[in-house]
């Protein structure tokens, strides 16, 4: 979900085009509450996209104050009434949240047998508690809305406006994000900075706990027991223009068309100019010290996290475990003596990768965070972090960030390897790998309009899909599966290509596509049979292979790579299918349904 609240300035467009930029955090509905501080108050609500909500909105619906929210389904399905703001029965408080409240049953319960409910989420029993404490004790909406917090558990960005005094905007935050930004003469309260930064670049970041009363020319933050709290603003260094889609017609293509830049990007922030890799020593230092490693992460993220393993236990030699996030949190891992983690988050704000590092914390066990995104929850959380350098991705379905992190992981390999004294290591010319990855995605974006020909001509018309592959192809199967199934609803499976054989084979019919990899001079030939087992019951194949293992009949060839880094071209055409097949379904590219780019949920 994404919130966007703004005090002392005409709320409704800003608000409206914040969710927008935001509506990638989901997108089942929408709402908005304006205030004009001259006794005028306006709420609306519309199922879907915020471009719905913009129809219903008439001219005169304006305010000085305003909060709004777009929502990813959690508790409650997506109609009018559950999309934000919700309010209290005496229709005085307005409430937009993003998270999850756990203890919303046992609040209803015990506190508001007697309150007529309108909608079916945890949202609402907030709202209508703070209402009923604010009547019973006689107390101002600030007052109210702590002692509220004292009840509540459970993750939450709130924004609440009390009708009563309609200049402030009150806010707490809790294991979700909020960012506050500060303007001359107004403020604005949101769940990224991206979605404001044409309003203001000063941004303050909130911390779990943080409760806040804001006004257009002032901001007081405390905890909900009232003791103040200082939080100082930093000027944001990001492109505005970054964060638009120029000529393109959907993000999606034009962050696959952005990685050889990024990998450009990646190799000048982590080499210096004599050629050297150039890693935080206090990185190196503390991972040096591991005798495992443990990569945790979800998504697409986690794809990467299976290619880094292989880097890292190539290149350091340290035996490197990988994990989603989500069974690793309540299942906590064995440890070896001397582990080290690693948290690989697209957007560090993964509620499934959060609860993990929370247990390595405790643990105290040293931990890094890759991620695209600075000052991010997991960035700040873990004690060292790497940054993609990817700029910002819009897009649900990640690709520029899949690489980047393969990239930056190939990076720490070489620096730790380096430093453990490894051979492999030493010898290796990543910087050189870089350049030639970064190449050889430019020939295969470059030639894009194959895989167009290809999805056209064998996926769009089907049901299901396979992708096969063994060793690094294997990661990248599973992650070229996920690309084609998100944002194309063709139900595609990754598998180990021998694994085929074992089971699933019984669903290879007339037709069916498989897409097969070969990069692995160990099993090049070993791919080819299992090719042959499924065309001889009728698959499609599409061919994807390294320049070495070529043949005439291939369809994508992949220019040269070291093995270890195949995995940043090999994905580059996975990606242009699975683009191509959702676009000339005619589907919504970046927004594939049901899904949120950033899931600050468990
Ligand atoms: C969501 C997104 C995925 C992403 C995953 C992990 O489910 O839709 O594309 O891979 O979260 O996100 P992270 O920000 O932790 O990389």
């Amino acid at each position: 979900c994404g919130i966007v609240g703004v005090v002392g300035k005409p709320a409704r467009d800003i608000i409206l085009n914040g969710l927008t930029n935001l509506e990638y955090r989901g997108y089942d509905s929408a709402g908005i509450y304006l205030n004009d501080l001259n006794g005028n108050e306006y709420l609306t609500k519309a199922v879907g996209r915020i471009s719905n909500l913009k129809e219903k909105l008439t001219p005169d619906e304006q305010g000085l104050v305003g909060i709004g929210h777009t929502r990813w389904a959690t508790h409650g399905k997506p109609t009018v009434d559950n999309a934000h703001p919700h309010f209290d029965e005496s229709k005085r408080f307005y409430l937009v949240h993003n998270g999850v409240i756990e203890n919303y049953a046992e609040l209803k319960e015990k506190y508001l047998q007697d309150v007529k409910f309108r909608s079916n989420t945890d949202t609402e029993v907030v709202v209508q508690l703070i209402g009923k404490i604010a009547r019973e004790k006689n107390l101002d909406g600030f007052s109210a809305f702590k002692e509220a917090l004292k009840l509540v558990k459970g993750s939450y960005a709130f924004l609440l406006v009390d009708n009563t005094e309609p200049d402030h905007v009150f806010i707490a935050k809790n294991k979700s994000p909020m960012m506050l930004g500060l303007g001359d003469g107004f403020n604005i309260i949101a769940s990224d900075a991206i979605s404001v930064l044409d309003q203001t670049k000063t941004f303050v970041d909130l911390q779990d706990g943080d409760v806040g009363d804001i006004t257009k020319d002032s901001y007081t933050i405390e905890t909900v027991d009232g003791e103040k709290v200082e939080r100082k603003p930093h000027v944001l260094n990001i492109d505005p223009n970054a964060a638009s889609k120029g000529t393109y017609e959907f993000y999606m293509l034009k962050e696959i068309d952005e990685q050889p830049s990024v990998m450009r990007k990646i190799s000048q922030t982590y080499f210096d100019e004599n050629g050297a890799v150039k890693v935080d020593p206090q990185i190196i230092n503390s991972i040096s010290k591991a005798d495992r490693i443990y990569i945790y992460a979800a998504g697409t993220s986690y794809h990467a996290g299976l290619v880094g393993k292989t880097l890292l236990e190539h290149y350091t030699g340290i035996p490197t475990e990988v994990g989603l996030a989500s069974e690793a949190g309540y299942h906590f891992p064995m440890m070896s003596k001397n582990p080290f983690f690693i948290f690989l988050t697209q957007s560090g704000e993964t509620a499934d990768s959060r609860v993990v590092l929370k247990e390595v914390n405790k643990r105290n066990i040293p931990s890094l965070t890759i991620t695209n995104v600075e000052g991010s929850t997991l960035s700040r959380e873990a004690d060292y972090t790497m940054l993609l350098e990817a700029g910002p991705e819009i897009a649900v379905a990640s690709t520029k960030a899949y690489t980047a992190q393969i990239a930056v992981q190939a990076v720490l390999a070489k620096a730790l390897g380096e430093a453990l004294n490894k051979e492999e290591a030493k010898n290796w010319n990543l910087k050189h790998d870089l350049a030639i990855a970064a190449e050889g995605m430019q020939q295969l974006v470059d030639s894009k309009e194959k895989l167009k020909e290809i999805a056209d001509k064998y996926l769009i018309n089907s049901r299901n899909a396979f992708y096969i592959g063994r060793g690094i192809d294997y990661a990248v199967a599973l992650e070229g599966a996920l690309k084609l199934k998100e944002v194309s609803y063709i139900q595609t499976e990754g598998f180990a290509a021998a694994e085929l054989k074992h089971g699933t084979i019984s669903l290879i019919e007339k037709g069916t596509p498989v897409i097969a990899l070969i990069n692995d001079p160990a099993t090049a030939d070993l791919t080819r049979g299992n090719i042959q087992e499924v065309v001889s019951r009728g698959a499609n194949i599409i061919t994807i292979v390294g320049k070495d293992f070529a043949r005439e009949s291939d369809d994508v060839v992949l220019p040269e790579i070291n093995y270890y880094m195949s995995a940043l071209l090999t994905v580059v055409p996975a990606q242009l299918l699975a683009y191509y097949a959702s676009k000339d379904k005619g589907l919504d590219v970046d927004k594939p349904r049901n899904l949120a780019k950033s899931v600050t949920v468990e």
